[in-house]
């Protein structure tokens, strides 16, 4: 194949939830760069429609759905309408997630608990469950769930936020297997330190940023398009025989 056709989505319909802000919004605006139409999900209207603008200014195509990921009757209809404008879906990017505090595991209030698992994980479960039959008859797909390095090592003061991308990391595994005699590729994604509103508060902390400079061989923060051309190439037909694989993107932080 062609090098620039390797990276071309042209055709392709895709659903990147978290669109609104930081690293899913530059996935939203790289996917339609590559041809894309990209159907955004978040909770923020607002947002999503002055993104959806900026792709439009730049001559690609997108349309917009708002939905908390954690509720599976949103999900729900989002996916109906999905269904009912293109009748398939070729990429499924499950990126929502947050990361309330910056704490020690045994000062974490059960509420922020309840609300990691909520979005990071059901979120994910109920997008991929409910996308499945539209990847099928597309009758090829791919999928990246938006995990993190914390997925793969441990991270002081972030413990169940690590657990719940850890749990994404062998999720993202197992429907590697299952979905792979539908043609449907699953890929994670594991960032490191990335400037987004997530990490705003530790970014301004200078004892804190620091402290986590020191870990990064790269010796700076990655920015959210550097995540997003990782995701381009997971989705493309470049990435056609990778399934089942956690990329880590992280300025060599998980080398040491
Ligand atoms: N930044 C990093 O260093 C880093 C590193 C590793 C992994 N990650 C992962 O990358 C993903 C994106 O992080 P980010 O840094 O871009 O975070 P961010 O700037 O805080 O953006 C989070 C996005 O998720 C959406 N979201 C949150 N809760 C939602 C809900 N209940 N329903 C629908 N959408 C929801 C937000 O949209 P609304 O507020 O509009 O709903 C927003 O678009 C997350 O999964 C995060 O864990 C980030």
């Amino acid at each position: 194949m062609e090098l620039d056709k390797l990276f071309n989505l042209e055709g392709k319909v895709a659903l990147v939830t978290g669109a609104s802000r930081g690293i899913g919004r530059a996935i939203a605006k790289v996917l339609a760069r590559a041809g894309a139409l990209v159907n955004m999900v978040s909770r923020k209207g607002d947002l999503l429609a002055q993104l959806q603008k900026e792709i439009w200014g730049e001559g690609g195509n997108s349309c917009y759905h708002v939905a908390n990921v954690a509720s599976r009757g949103e999900m729900e209809e989002v996916f109906k309408k999905v269904r009912e404008r293109h009748g398939h879906l070729h990429i499924l990017v499950n990126n929502a997630g947050v990361s309330p505090h910056y704490l020690p595991f045994h000062e974490t209030a059960q509420k922020d608990w309840d609300k990691m698992l909520a979005v990071n994980l059901k979120g994910t479960f109920y997008a991929s469950y409910l996308a499945f039959p539209l990847l099928k008859a597309a009758g090829r797909g791919a999928v990246v769930n938006v995990s993190s390095i914390g997925g793969l090592i441990g991270l002081p003061r972030v413990a169940v936020y690590t657990a719940t991308k850890g749990a994404l990391t062998t999720f993202t595994k197992t429907l590697a297997v299952e979905w792979a005699p539908c043609g449907i590729r699953v890929n994670a994604l594991c960032p490191g330190f990335i400037e987004t509103d997530m990490t705003s508060g530790i970014s301004r902390n200078e004892g804190l940023r620091e402290e986590l400079m020191a870990r990064i061989p790269l010796a700076r923060f990655g920015r959210p398009e550097e995540v997003a051309y990782a995701t381009l190439f997971m989705v493309s037909p470049a990435a056609s025989y990778m399934t089942g694989h956690c990329l880590v993107v992280d300025g060599g932080w998980t080398s040491w």
